[in-house]
């Protein structure tokens, strides 16, 4: 889906409670891919914002005794002033209570009523506060709102109506038609599905007297608009719509990144909007998953928060965003743990990129006066680094591409650990005593190698990166275009300053694991049987009652990643999709299976066992694997493709 323009918009967040990192996440997502794209040499308009009518801001205002105009300058400015700490970056920040967005709704409802698509009718229903939509009866799970869980009120009266439900077979059509239209692609069949349950028309009001603090429709002052019409229409509204320049230049090329708890929303209310409205509808929705905090949501009433701003306090905005975008698959779920940053800072970041710069630089400023060495004949070594640095620059687009921010990451830091190898090879250390020319370039190959993941990672780490790049005595590559293989230029003062990463301690009282989290790694010996990596026990009792066998959850788990955990040639980590949620496992099959082999793999999980470390790498699972005559492992696998953590039985 290459184009040369990109209009990337973050869900505008709720003024009900304080930005978390679930939050940062969406927006430091949608900030990186704007500045990827920019790199890549696309023209870009970033936009983000708050949602500030509806009961639940009312709620929060009355709760803290202030008017709800109050309580929403209050938020809005906090929201707006945390992006920047985080190295946001955004092109502009609406607000619903801006005059330019209420009058753009107000325009919007006033074409769908001339339009004949809004009609007046009693509706009796269940009303979510939480979610602030009417449920049916069907709809409701155990008698509660299905998805805050919360109860919900009878609640009968006269409202308007969308006709949403006319316009159900063409959004069918759009989505089977474009497959990447909604993004990932599995969250389409989703939409689908609830497509196929017929769709209802959509009651777009409330009344004034329950609720003031909105949008008033603009064909009946005694209501006002439902906050999700009001909030969808910031996509458009931003942009000047019905007429403006900037919306007929950004619009055509709308991408909105939302979290999947929105999906339903953004791809069914506000397309079937658009249709009626006669707009084209946007060019994808992708929709991301949850950050978890011990393994659940996080969420106020959980207690289980994770502010942006306490860690970037600690670790600075840009490692912050690196962990965010390198540890999170987008549209699977992941687990925040502080312990996992660290991890995450000190191997990637102190240990193969800061050490890089700080080894090669050293040995420059003690050798070469502190200026860049000459490149020098290079032989097979230089050339195989100036290869993978020409294959870098062409996947990492197209990773980026395809949404695959973490692999992008990989990618380069693969390109930094190669880097190392090659010093290790080379021993520029060793080589300067008896044949400064060679090991000044083995210098500059580092040095220009590292110049490329600097270009390549400024996305995710601006600052950083800038620094980084700097210290090398380069200017920024503000087009990936004019990165080209020997742009030192040799002779240029190094300007080394402080360590970019310092290593960091583990935090003191990791949070405790709350949920189940399971695994061991098989055990490499064992009979003809599917096996863990514990022995049997004392085989006293070979038949279990099929209650104990029930306690046993198997699931179908599709391998994202794998790689060798450092210090074992047995073990393998890997990150594993569930359907819901992505898990940790660390397996004994790395005698037999290599990392690259088993990814895209389906194996089967034990999903319920308690989480414990092996080899300090904490494992979620455990992957059921058969012995095979020559002493290897096979994977148990269904014989046909499933969906991720489809249940064995
Ligand atoms: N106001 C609506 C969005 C309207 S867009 C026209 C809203 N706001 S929200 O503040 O509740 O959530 C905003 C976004 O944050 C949602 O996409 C939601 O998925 C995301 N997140 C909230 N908690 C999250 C995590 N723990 N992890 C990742 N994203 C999460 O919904």
């Amino acid at each position: 889906m290459s184009s040369d323009r990109f209009y990337y918009t973050t869900p505008i967040y709720y003024l009900n409670a304080k930005p978390h990192i679930g939050h940062a996440y969406c927006t430091v997502l949608v900030d990186a891919l704007t500045r990827f794209r920019r790199l890549f040499g696309a023209e870009v308009h970033f936009l983000t914002g708050t949602d500030e009518h509806g009961q639940k801001v009312q709620k929060s205002a009355d709760a803290r005794g202030v008017t709800p105009k109050q309580h929403v300058d209050e938020l809005a400015a906090e929201f707006r002033d945390l992006w920047p700490e985080l190295h946001i970056a955004y092109d502009d920040f609406i607000r619903t209570t801006e005059p330019r967005h209420m009058a753009a709704v107000q325009e919007a409802l006033t074409r769908l009523f001339e339009r004949g698509d809004i009609y007046a009718q009693d509706y009796e229903g269940w009303y979510s506060t939480s979610e602030e939509r009417f449920f049916t009866e069907d709809e409701l799970v155990d008698g509660k709102d299905p998805i805050s869980g919360l109860e919900v009120q009878r609640i009968k009266e006269r409202n308007y109506f969308f006709k949403m439900s006319k316009y159900g077979e063409r959004l069918r059509q759009h989505i089977v038609d474009n497959p990447g239209f909604i993004r990932p692609a599995y969250r389409g069949n989703e939409v689908l599905g609830f497509l196929d349950k017929g769709l209802q028309d959509l009651c777009i009001s409330r009344p004034k007297e329950r609720l003031s603090w909105g949008i008033p429709l603009p064909f009946d002052p005694e209501y006002v608009t439902y906050v999700w019409v009001d909030a969808l229409t910031n996509y458009v509204s931003a942009l000047g719509w019905p007429d403006g320049e900037a919306f007929a230049r950004w619009w055509p090329h709308a991408h909105h990144v939302i979290g999947k708890d929105i999906l339903t929303t953004h791809s069914v209310y506000w397309t079937t909007m658009l249709m009626a409205l006669d707009v084209p509808l946007p060019q994808s929705i992708v929709a991301t998953g949850w950050w978890l905090s011990q393994d659940r949501k996080m969420s106020k009433s959980l207690g289980n928060v994770v502010s942006p701003l306490g860690m970037r306090d600690v670790y600075g905005p840009d490692v912050l965003r690196y962990f965010l975008l390198r540890d999170m698959v987008v549209g699977l779920d992941g687990n925040f743990s502080e312990e996992a940053l660290v991890k995450r800072n000190n191997s990637d970041l102190a240990n193969d990129l800061g050490n890089l710069q700080r080894r090669a630089g050293g040995l420059v400023e003690k050798w070469f006066e502190g200026r860049v060495p000459e490149r020098g004949q290079g032989g097979e070594l230089e050339a195989a680094i100036v290869a993978a640095a020409d294959e870098l620059r062409e996947k990492v687009p197209a990773l980026v591409d395809d949404l695959q921010i973490h692999a992008a990451i990989e990618e380069t830091l693969q390109f930094v650990r190669r880097l190392n190898k090659y010093v290790t090879d080379t021993e520029p250390f060793k080589v300067v005593k008896t044949d400064k020319e060679a090991a000044g370039r083995s210098l500059y190959t580092v040095l220009e190698g590292l110049r490329h993941a600097a270009c390549l990672l400024a996305p995710v780490m601006p600052e950083k990166m800038a620094t980084l790049t700097a210290s090398l005595g380069a200017s920024p590559t503000g087009l990936l275009a004019d990165l080209r293989w020997g742009g030192l230029e040799p002779g240029t003062k190094l300007e080394l300053g402080e360590p970019l990463f310092p290593r960091r301690d583990l935090p003191e009282a990791p949070p405790a694991e709350v949920a189940p989290a399971p695994v061991a790694p098989p055990a490499p010996k064992g009979g003809a049987k599917a096996k863990a990596a514990e022995p049997a026990g004392d085989g006293a009792s070979d038949v279990i009652s099929f209650d104990d066998f029930a306690k046993v959850k198997l699931r179908a788990a599709t391998v994202l990643e794998a790689e060798r955990v450092a210090g074992s040639d047995k073990l393998l980590r890997l990150q594993v999709d569930l359907g819901d949620e992505k898990r940790q496992i660390v397996a004994g099959i790395g005698k037999t299976w290599e990392p690259e082999a088993i990814v895209g793999r389906q194996v089967v999980i034990v999903a319920n066992l308690a989480p414990r470390k092996v080899f300090k790498v904490e494992s979620q699972g455990m992957v059921l694997a058969v012995e095979t005559p020559d002493g290897g492992l096979a994977l148990v696998t269904p014989s046909a493709a499933v969906a991720p953590g489809t249940e064995v039985r």
